[in-house]
């Protein structure tokens, strides 16, 4: 069903098993409109799972009601997932009709105006994951499932990534659930920080709210099974 504008995003007791593995086991997740909110797991925990589910890529996904999603549904993936025969500007319109201009202008806004007529493969790993944005935003997203946007980037290109996407979220105001494995990049981005495991949300921070942060990070790490000192 789709939300309408306002509404709320909602999976309810949300199940996934694949053969006798029960991936995801009666998840609830809810994002109010224009919340931004980073998933952290351990690797194999689900959390792509869960974004094809959001995403409505999995028919197979079983739940209490169906997923309330918009219909306008975005999804970023940890490579740029771009046509290789098409040049930059068709990759980001990509099944739009009449809508170039919105790609040049979303195009612009990820700080690549001139470059409508290049390949992918002219673009650096940064470049081209700064298309897969463009394309992403060019659809005005009321939902943005970015699954690991940055995990390929190097360190420094990542950074940058941040602050674009930061910059973009203010701008747009969709709601995002990111999944990343970066508990700081979780902690610099959203406002609400939740940590998939055994198939369930079993942790919540939410970093902006006067808490220490380097409290919010242990504890997240804890919930993640890694201890530190602090
Ligand atoms: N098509 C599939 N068939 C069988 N098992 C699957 C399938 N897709 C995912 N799984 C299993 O479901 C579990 C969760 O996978 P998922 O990709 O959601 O994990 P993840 O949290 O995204 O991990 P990562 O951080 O490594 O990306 C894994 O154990 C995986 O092997
Ligand atoms: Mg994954």
């Amino acid at each position: 069903m789709a939300a309408h504008a306002g509404e709320l995003i909602r999976a309810l007791s949300l199940t996934r098993r694949y053969g006798d593995r029960t991936v995801l086991d009666g998840l609830d997740l809810e994002l109010a409109p224009g919340e931004f909110v980073a998933l952290l797991g351990r690797s194999g925990s689900g959390k792509s799972t869960l974004l094809r589910a959001l995403a409505g890529l999995d028919t197979d996904v079983e739940g209490e009601g169906e997923v309330q999603v918009p219909a306008e549904v975005s999804v970023v993936f940890q490579d740029a997932r771009l046509l290789p025969w098409q040049r930059v500007l068709p990759n980001v319109v990509l099944g739009l009709a009449g809508a170039d201009r919105r790609g040049r202008d979303s195009l612009a806004e990820v700080g690549l105006a001139g470059r409508e007529r290049a390949w992918p493969s002219e673009l650096s790993g940064g470049e081209q994951q700064r298309v897969a944005l463009a394309r992403s935003l060019v659809r005005r997203p009321r939902l943005l499932l970015a699954d690991e946007p940055f995990g390929a980037l190097d360190a420094l290109t990542r950074l940058k990534m941040h602050t674009l996407l930061r910059r973009l979220y203010e701008q747009h105001r969709p709601a995002v659930l990111l999944v990343t494995h970066d508990v700081d990049e979780a902690i610099a981005l959203a406002g609400r920080v939740l940590v998939l495991d055994h198939g369930r949300i079993a942790a919540e921070r939410r970093p902006a709210a006067g808490a220490d942060p380097a409290r919010v990070r242990a504890e997240l790490l804890a919930a993640l099974g890694v201890t530190t000192d602090v």
